[in-house]
């Protein structure tokens, strides 16, 4: 448990509210099998994935999704539009070139007149978000603050690759942060390698290689994946991050809670758990059912696993992703879950 909190405790941003959203569409690995050379059984096995769900619907991007996400969080936690004094979506999958999907989501949940950005850090995202978003809190400049990662990464997967289209799915996951002296993030690390581009990017439609017929037919507008070096990396930054956040705070593996992880890949999260040595099943895993969801794989494990989770227990949010870019945030729960 946290030390009790005393009036020259430090303020931290607490996060004091979770909501979640995925699409209804549903696409199942069987489903998969019927379009590319695959099986359910290769995609459990290399990934641990059985569905996931896909925004489908003329119009509607990542906002979307986003503004379900926040609408829900404000509704749950009480708080008004008008009480939020930030607003910052973590997304790689923005709904335009601009202006920020953030300022979209705003509009959509009527959170107006105040700051309204997008973070852009791809699958560590929203890591990245919610260490800016802390700093606001603990000057005392801010006392509501809406983070939301939300993704319609389907929207970037080439359906006849194999190697990628099985691992992603779309969604959006909100957080309410407030002040708070006993319970809130304690220690964040963010951290980029821009040598890691080669492994996974998007080579055309930004202002390199702007979108043209010729992009369009040569396939350049879809997610491009060295899978086997993301793997190696991702392992590895996942748990020296991890490791670090333990190191600085003076955390043993049982004094960690919940490892809430990136949800990139089953085989992922279980080497990070067993490398910090925590019980596998103290990390969260969501990936089964929604795939991942990019920036909003962390938010939409804390949603599923909220009713679990109780005031005081100590979390480490480890994320790695295209950049490459990765972090984590360790935490104290500040609710029983409900
Ligand atoms: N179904 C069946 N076979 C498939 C397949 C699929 N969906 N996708 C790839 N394969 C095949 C490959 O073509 C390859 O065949 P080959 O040996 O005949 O060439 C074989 O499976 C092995 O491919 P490999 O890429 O080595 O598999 P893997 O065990 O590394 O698993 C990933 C592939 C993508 C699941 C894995 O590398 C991964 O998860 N990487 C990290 C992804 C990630 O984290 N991305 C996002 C970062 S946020």
């Amino acid at each position: 448990m946290a030390k009790k909190a005393t009036e020259k405790s430090p303020i931290r941003a607490a996060i004091t509210g979770v909501h979640g959203y995925v699409p209804p569409d549903v696409l199942t690995n069987a489903d998969l099998a019927r379009m590319v050379d695959t099986s359910d059984e290769w995609i459990v096995a290399r990934t641990g994935i059985k569905e996931r769900h896909i925004l489908k619907g003329r119009g509607l991007g990542s906002s979307h999704m986003a503004a379900e996400a926040v609408r829900g969080l404000l509704h749950k936690t009480g708080a008004a539009p008008r009480e939020v004094d930030l607003l910052i979506c973590a997304t790689a999958t923005p709904d335009l070139v601009f202006p920020a999907t953030a300022t979209l989501v705003g509009d959509m949940t009527d959170i107006r007149g105040v700051g309204c950005f997008d973070v852009q850090a791809a699958c560590s995202g929203f890591i990245h978000a919610l260490a800016v978003a802390a700093q606001f809190i603990e000057t005392g400049k801010y006392r509501k603050i809406v983070v939301v990662g939300a993704d319609k990464t389907s929207s970037l997967i080439d359906y006849t690759d194999r190697a990628t289209c099985v691992l992603f799915g779309d969604g959006a996951g909100a957080v309410l942060l407030e002040p708070s002296r006993t319970h809130g993030i304690i220690d964040t690390l963010i951290r980029a390698d821009g040598a890691g581009m080669p492994y996974l990017h998007l080579k055309a439609g930004g202002s390199r290689l702007p979108s043209t017929a010729e992009t369009v037919a040569k396939g350049l507008h879809y997610v491009h994946q060295d899978g086997a070096k993301v793997f190696k990396f991702a392992v590895a930054r996942m748990t020296e991050v991890t490791r670090e956040l333990m190191r600085r705070n003076r955390l043993t593996g049982d004094m960690v809670d919940w490892l809430v992880p990136h949800q990139a890949n089953l085989r992922i999260i279980e080497a990070t758990a067993k490398r910090i040595k925590l019980p596998a099943e103290r990390a969260m895993v969501t990936i089964h059912k929604y795939g991942n969801t990019t920036t909003a794989t962390i938010p939409l494990c804390l949603w599923d696993y909220e009713k679990k989770l109780k005031a005081g227990d100590r979390l480490i949010l480890v994320a790695f992703g295209g950049g490459f870019a990765w972090g984590g945030a360790y935490l104290t729960w500040a609710y029983d879950g409900r």
